[in-house]
């Protein structure tokens, strides 16, 4: 595919009066930032599109993505119907299905595109695609490229970003909040009617400097918030930034008490972030036992190995408390290891790196959080409750997982969504003019933390509060004692964060402590179980289908 003719490029990203300035401002690098910055730089050459990042470019969620991406491409089997009602039934009462339509169809389009922009899945001989199945899929529809398609996504869309020389990606800039009307001094609250997005203050990391950056249309593409927990998949980028800084922006935050926990992370003690055991080894045939050997999933559900991932981990959850045990295994033992070694060459090297032959012996797996199916409130273009502040990828909440997010449809959202997010924006960046008057950020006052280990400790506190009170199963009176556990860690924070230089540990916590307090606040609103939210006080479905919202 051709990119714009090169030229010399221009003032993309400069500074005129201590005044950063940028058409486009992308916040994350991963899947949803690189797509949207790919489409807006191609139809737009001559405008400026500017991506932060935190981290290195590929440092994101997007890269450790293994089972693939879910899409229908097999008009024999498998039909947009099939997929719809798959994740309708993953979603448990609560998806958006004109989201989920969107979604559904507009998806292999948008797949297509990534493949011609040189992301490629695995095939078999004859050249058809290999498809891969997970919980909750009725047919085998998931694309892959080997274990390790998040990494193949990731490289491909680094490698087209670079053909546009209007892109610029700023690693290492840690944003810390959005610019609103109230840092021009007036009284923003969640009933503002028109609360509008200017732009960001970000830590130059390279610098140490808080900057201002004035953007007309700006992107959140922040990923998730699995460190909100003890044992995640999720890197340790995935501190839930976007949704903290867009909640105290006074932007619509939903459903964030639906905490995705994958059933099969690698159980290895004290190593974090844990390993995945995709699922696509069950798809593939691998089956969970408990310590005694016993195939437990049957028990649970007729789907067994393949239930949804809300009832294999629930299932899981109950066999370690009821033997008494930090893990279950999963048994891969009697499949085929030289399909095994090529579908799957990074878990087995994996495995094999820390003393388990898969061919001989269980690998012992467990729980740990994994996907934030709530987020940033958008509607079907992308658009916040924040005028010229929109949201997709695993931060935004679009109505696409409901109450449980099935399988591999995280990254087929994401690019569905980048795309609409670009036409929209696309219709509006001419209309949108900078705010120049914003002013600097104020550090006066603040002085060098004495000590980090008031933040490092803040950390662990908080995500053992939310692992041991607001895990899998929860009821009323954990989750008070978490809440009032968050309040404490709230004060602290808030305190150091007023008095201290800012730094990005600071900014983490802080916001890993508004997001713990956002899934406390939703879960303790949600008087029932359903889908991921399992609350033993409330075990039953209320009739009454809805949406959180804070
Ligand atoms: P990310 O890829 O996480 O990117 C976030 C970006 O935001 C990063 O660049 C980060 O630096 C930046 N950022 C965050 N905060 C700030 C800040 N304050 N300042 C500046 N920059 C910031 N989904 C599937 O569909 N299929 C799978 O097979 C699959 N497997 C997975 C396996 C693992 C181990 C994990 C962790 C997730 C998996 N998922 C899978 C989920 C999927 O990978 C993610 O939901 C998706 O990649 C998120 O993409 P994103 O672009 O929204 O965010
Ligand atoms: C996996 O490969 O099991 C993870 C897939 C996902 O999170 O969608």
């Amino acid at each position: 595919m051709p990119a714009v003719p090169h030229k010399e490029p221009p003032l993309l990203f400069y500074k005129l009066q201590e005044m950063l300035k940028t058409d486009f401002l992308i916040i994350g690098s991963g899947i949803a930032g690189l797509t949207f910055a790919v489409k807006t730089a191609k139809r737009f050459p001559d405008k400026t599109i500017t991506i932060l990042t935190k981290a290195n470019t590929d440092e994101t969620n997007t890269k450790y993505a293994q089972g693939g991406i879910a899409v229908v491409n097999d008009a024999v089997r498998d039909s947009f119907e099939k997929h719809i009602d798959d994740t309708l039934i993953a979603g448990d009462g609560l998806c958006n299905k004109e989201i989920v339509e969107i979604v559904v169809t507009e998806g292999p389009a948008r797949v297509n595109e990534i493949i011609a922009w040189g992301a490629n899945f695995d095939k078999d001989a004859g050249g058809d695609y290999m498809r891969g199945k997970e919980g909750g899929h009725s047919e085998f529809r998931i694309l892959h490229h080997k274990d390790i398609t998040g990494f193949e996504i990731e490289r491909a869309l680094v490698e087209e970003v670079k053909r546009y020389p209007n892109i610029q990606i700023h690693n290492h800039w840690f944003v810390i909040d959005i610019i609103t009307q109230h840092h021009l001094g007036m009284l923003v609250t969640k009933s503002t009617p028109d609360i509008e997005c200017y732009g960001v203050y970000a830590l130059n990391l390279q610098t140490n400097q808080i900057e201002k950056i004035l953007a007309g249309i700006t992107l959140m593409a922040s990923g998730g918030a699995g460190q909100t927990y003890r044992t995640t998949t999720n890197p340790k980028i995935a501190t839930g930034d976007g949704i903290a800084m867009t909640y105290r922006a006074k932007g619509r935050i939903e459903n964030m008490e639906f905490i995705q926990f994958h059933p099969t992370a690698l159980y290895e003690a004290g190593v974090s972030p844990s390993f995945l055991i995709t699922e696509a080894v069950r798809g593939d045939g691998a089956i969970l036992r408990n310590k005694d050997g016993e195939a437990f999933m049957p028990g649970y559900d007729q789907r067994a190995d393949l239930a949804p991932r809300d009832v294999v981990a629930r299932a899981i959850d109950s066999e370690m408390k009821r033997t008494g045990t930090e893990h279950v295994y999963l048994d891969c033992r009697h499949m085929d290891m030289e399909k095994f070694k090529t579908h799957f060459p990074n878990i087995y090297a994996k495995c094999k790196s820390i003393g388990i032959d898969v061919a001989e012996k269980m690998i012992p797996v467990a729980p740990a959080a994994h996907y934030c199916c709530g987020g940033i409130k958008t509607d079907e273009y992308g658009r916040t409750s924040i005028t010229n502040l929109y949201a997709c990828g695993e931060c935004a909440s679009t109505g696409l997982h409901g109450a449980n997010r099935l399988a591999s449809n995280s990254l087929l959202e994401a690019l569905v969504f980048a795309h609409r997010c670009a036409e929209d924006a696309a219709q509006r960046i001419g209309s949108i003019g900078l705010h120049e008057e914003i002013p600097d950020w104020n550090a006066s006052g603040t002085t060098q933390p004495r000590e980090m280990i008031l933040i490092t400790q803040s950390a662990k506190e908080l995500q053992l509060v939310m692992s041991d009170y607001v895990g899998i199963v929860r009821n009323d009176v954990r989750l008070q004692r978490a809440m009032s556990r968050l309040d404490l860690l709230h004060a602290e924070m808030e305190e150091l964060y007023k008095s201290t230089t800012v730094s990005p540990q600071l900014c983490e916590v802080r916001n890993l402590i508004t997001t713990g307090y956002l899934i406390v606040k939703s879960a303790q609103f949600r008087k029932e179980s359903r889908g991921l939210h399992y609350n033993t006080d409330y075990p039953n479905k209320s009739k009454l289908l809805q949406n959180i919202v804070l």
